[in-house]
């Protein structure tokens, strides 16, 4: 294939933070190599729809510390067509961009993977997500932020659940992965994590209710995931409270405030070493890989090999929540 002539970044599927401090590297280590960067809007839809402009260094300034996506961000159902597809590359052809780094989640690595087999582009990509649901590296973007964010607020809610001797239900983020809800609930001492990853036994729950009354424990902090088979908080406020309708049971969803916010300093970190990888694998001729950072070192992985998988149950930190949570 022709050299690299022009680069475009664009960030697909829910925006995490860090992506941002991303695009600021990918464009200035571009830009470092004399090399054009494009920043395409709104994922996909912005090839589709030749939605993009050209990006110099002062149009990332300033952007490191902000959470969301100065790109924007969607979800391409056209894209997923072939037709959508060619499309696209028919309008990168027209403007001379032959390379893409792609920022964003397994749908968004789905979508790479199918486009780079059929056309003769270069394309890498930098796991962004707040769900940590990717493999092929340690950590993805934003999910650093988003878990102190849920930390955080769940701290708050400790405090209030033990002034008045509560049962709180909080549910955390992640459709099909529990590595929010693993990770906020041990950090803030949840007596119970509900994950997707398992099959939720909603009478352990209830036994461990009993026993606290047993043993004058008042208060409980319960951490769900958004996904977990159950149901979410309010189904499980109401099996809770139809077993001990005298118990005070709240329950509450985080929501999207976990999405936004300034990046952690590791997310900004990441997404430096990432975004400059990127543009340095792109230079070197890779293709077709999502990079990652395992123990701190750069890792190439195939992006049919970096997509989701729902078996990543972390069997140790469940017993280390068990544990700890006596
Ligand atoms: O993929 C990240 C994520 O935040 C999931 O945890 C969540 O289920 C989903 O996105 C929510 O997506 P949306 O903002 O489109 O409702």
């Amino acid at each position: 294939m022709d050299k690299i002539q022009r680069i475009g970044v664009l960030t697909s599927g829910g925006d995490a933070p860090g992506m941002n401090a991303a695009i600021r590297a990918v464009v200035r280590t571009a830009i470092y190599h004399n090399i054009e960067v494009y920043g395409i809007k709104r994922g996909y839809a912005g090839l589709i729809e030749r939605d993009w402009q050209k990006l110099a260094t002062t149009d990332v300034s300033n952007i490191i510390q902000r959470g969301g996506t100065m790109l924007k961000t969607a979800r391409s159902e056209e894209f997923k067509t072939s037709e959508g597809r060619a499309k696209a590359f028919a309008n990168m052809q027209a403007e001379g961009m032959n390379a893409l780094v792609v920022i964003g989640g397994d749908g968004s690595f789905r979508g790479a993977h199918a486009y780079g087999r059929e056309f003769p582009l270069k394309i890498v990509g930098i796991p962004g997500t707040i769900d940590n649901d990717i493999k092929g590296t340690d950590y993805t973007l934003g999910f650093d932020t988003a878990v102190n964010t849920a930390v955080e607020a769940i701290d708050k809610i400790r405090d209030t659940a033990s002034a008045h001797d509560r049962i709180f239900i909080v549910e955390v983020m992640g459709r099909d992965a529990g590595y929010i809800a693993l990770y906020s609930g041990i950090s803030c001492g949840a007596e119970d994590i509900l994950i997707p990853e398992t099959v939720t036994n909603v009478e352990t729950i209830l036994q461990h209710i009993a026993a606290d009354k047993g043993r004058k424990k008042l208060m409980r902090i319960i951490v769900v995931a958004e996904g977990d088979d159950f149901g979410g908080a309010q189904a499980l406020q109401q099996i809770v409270l139809q077993r001990f309708p005298k118990l005070e049971v709240r329950s509450l969803v985080l929501g999207h405030i976990q999405r936004g916010g300034s990046p952690s300093c590791f997310d900004r970190m990441q997404a430096s070493r990432l975004g400059y990888a990127a543009v340095e694998a792109l230079l070197a001729g890779k293709s077709g890989v999502m990079l990652g950072l395992r123990e701190w070192q750069i890792l190439h992985t195939p992006f049919d090999a970096a997509v989701k998988q729902n078996t990543m149950v972390q069997e140790e930190l469940l017993k280390i929540a068990e544990v700890l949570s006596l």
